[in-house]
C-alpha cells in the first residue's frame, strides 16, 4: 500500500510540474489568433486561440468539472475531442485508460486550442451555471474544517441532486497569483435552493488558504455547478450504507437532509472516520436526522484517541468496521466520499462482500 501511495504522489507531482512547465512555455510563445470551436456538431464559437481547451471553455461560460483547478492532477476535466487539439500529452497519460484513449478523450485542461476543433461534451454540462453569491456565514467546525455558508443573489436558485458538488473560484490574492477553481460538495439540503453549505479543510493550499484566511462574511464569490455522478439514487429500497471521512460528510449531510425531508425510511447506517472527537462535527444534525430518519444508525469511529478522551464508541478506522459489521452485499447499497486511499480500501472490502459496480457510489477527493 505504501508503495502504491508513493508512486500516486511521484506520478501525480510529475505530471503537476510538466503541467506547469508546458503551460509557462506556451504562454511565451504561443499567439495562434481566432479559432473556430464546435461543440456537439450544433453551438460554433469564434475564441482566442492558444489557452487550454478547458479556459477557453470557462471563457464562453461552459463549465467542465475541473477539481484541480486545470494543474492536470485531477483527471476530472474530460472532453472528447473529435478534431484538432494536437496530439495527446504525457501529463494527460496517467488519467487516461486504453480505452478513453482510443475514443480520443483528452484532458481539456491540458489540450490547447491552437487551430479549429470539433469537440463533445455532455449535453447537461450546458445547464451548469455561474452564480454571483455573498458568504453569509463562516463557522469554524473543527481546528482545520470551516462551514461557509453562500447565499445567491437576487433570489437566483440552484437546483441541485443531493451529492452533488460546485466548483469555488479562487481569485488572485497576496501569495496566489492565478485564478482557479475548487471542488467542493454541497453539504446542504436540496430544498434550500437560494443557499448552500460547504466544508473546506485547512490543507495550505491556495484554495483553502484564501478561505481560511481571506474569506469574510459579506465577501462576493462566484461558484458554478452543479457537477458530479455522485448523488442519491431515488426509487430504490435497498438498504443504504454510508461511509465518510472529514470534510467527505457534506454531501452524505445533503443526502442525509433528502431523506428525513422526504419521510425516506430506508434502513441507512453512516460510518463516519474522524481522528479524536473534536474532529467531529454537525452532531446535533445527526441527532436531527436519527429523530426523522426512522431506521438511521450513526457510528462514529475515532482512529487516534487517547485514555484521556474517554471515549466509549467505536475505534479504529471505518474499514475495520465494515469488514467486521457486513455480512453480505444482498439487497444493499454503498455510498462513500474521501480520500482515494480510504474509497480504495472500503471498495475492496465491499467487493470482497459480493457488492458490484452497480452498488456502490463514491466521490473521491
Ligand atoms: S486534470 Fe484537473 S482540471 Fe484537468
Amino acid at each position: 500500500m505504501e508503495t502504491i501511495l508513493i508512486t500516486t504522489a511521484v506520478v501525480t507531482g510529475f505530471t503537476g510540474i510538466l503541467a506547469v512547465l508546458l503551460t509557462l512555455a506556451d504562454r511565451t510563445i504561443a499567439n495562434y489568433g481566432e479559432k473556430k470551436l464546435v461543440i456537439n456538431d450544433d453551438k460554433e464559437y469564434i475564441v482566442n486561440g492558444g489557452r487550454s481547451l478547458l479556459s477557453t471553455l470557462i471563457e464562453q461560460k461552459i463549465f467542465i468539472p475541473s477539481a484541480c483547478g486545470g494543474k492536470g492532477t485531477c483527471g476530472y476535466c474530460k472532453v472528447k475531442v473529435l478534431e484538432g487539439g494536437g496530439q495527446v500529452l504525457p501529463t494527460e497519460l496517467p488519467w487516461l485508460t486504453e480505452e478513453e484513449l482510443k475514443n480520443n478523450i483528452r484532458l481539456s485542461c491540458q489540450c490547447k486550442v491552437k487551430e479549429d476543433m470539433k469537440i463533445y461534451i455532455p449535453e447537461e454540462l450546458f445547464n451548469v451555471r455561474e452564480y454571483e453569491a455573498t458568504v453569509e456565514l463562516i463557522e469554524d467546525m473543527t481546528p482545520v474544517i470551516k462551514k461557509v455558508r453562500i447565499r445567491l443573489k437576487e433570489e437566483d436558485e440552484i437546483e441541485f441532486k443531493p451529492g452533488q458538488y460546485i466548483q469555488l473560484k479562487i481569485p488572485v490574492y497576496d501569495g496566489n497569483e492565478e485564478e482557479d477553481y475548487r471542488a467542493y460538495s454541497i453539504a446542504s439540503s436540496p430544498k434550500a435552493k437560494d443557499f448552500i453549505d460547504l466544508y473546506i479543510g485547512y490543507t495550505g493550499g491556495p484554495a483553502t488558504t484564501y478561505v481560511h484566511k481571506f474569506l469574510n462574511v459579506g465577501d462576493t464569490v462566484y461558484i458554478n455547478g452543479p457537477y458530479g455522478d455522485f448523488y442519491y439514487r431515488d426509487n430504490r429500497d435497498k438498504e443504504m450504507i454510508l461511509v465518510a471521512v472529514g470534510t467527505g460528510i457534506a454531501p452524505i449531510l445533503s443526502i442525509l437532509h433528502y431523506m428525513a425531508e422526504h419521510e425516506i425510511d430506508r434502513k441507512v447506517t453512516f460510518y463516519f472516520g474522524a481522528r479524536t472527537p473534536e474532529d467531529l462535527f454537525e452532531m446535533d444534525l445527526i441527532k436531527y436526522f436519527e429523530e426523522k430518519i426512522p431506521r438511521f444508525k450513526f457510528i462514529p469511529t475515532l482512529s487516534r484517541v487517547t485514555e484521556e478522551h474517554n471515549w466509549t464508541g467505536a475505534r479504529g478506522r471505518v474499514n475495520v468496521h465494515l469488514e467486521k459489521d457486513i455480512e453480505n452485499a444482498d439487497n444493499k447499497e454503498a455510498y462513500l466520499c474521501g480520500s482515494p486511499a480510504m474509497i480504495d480500501t472500503v471498495v475492496e472490502i465491499l467487493k470482497k462482500k459480493g457488492f458490484t459496480d452497480e452498488n456502490i457510489f463514491y466521490d473521491k477527493f
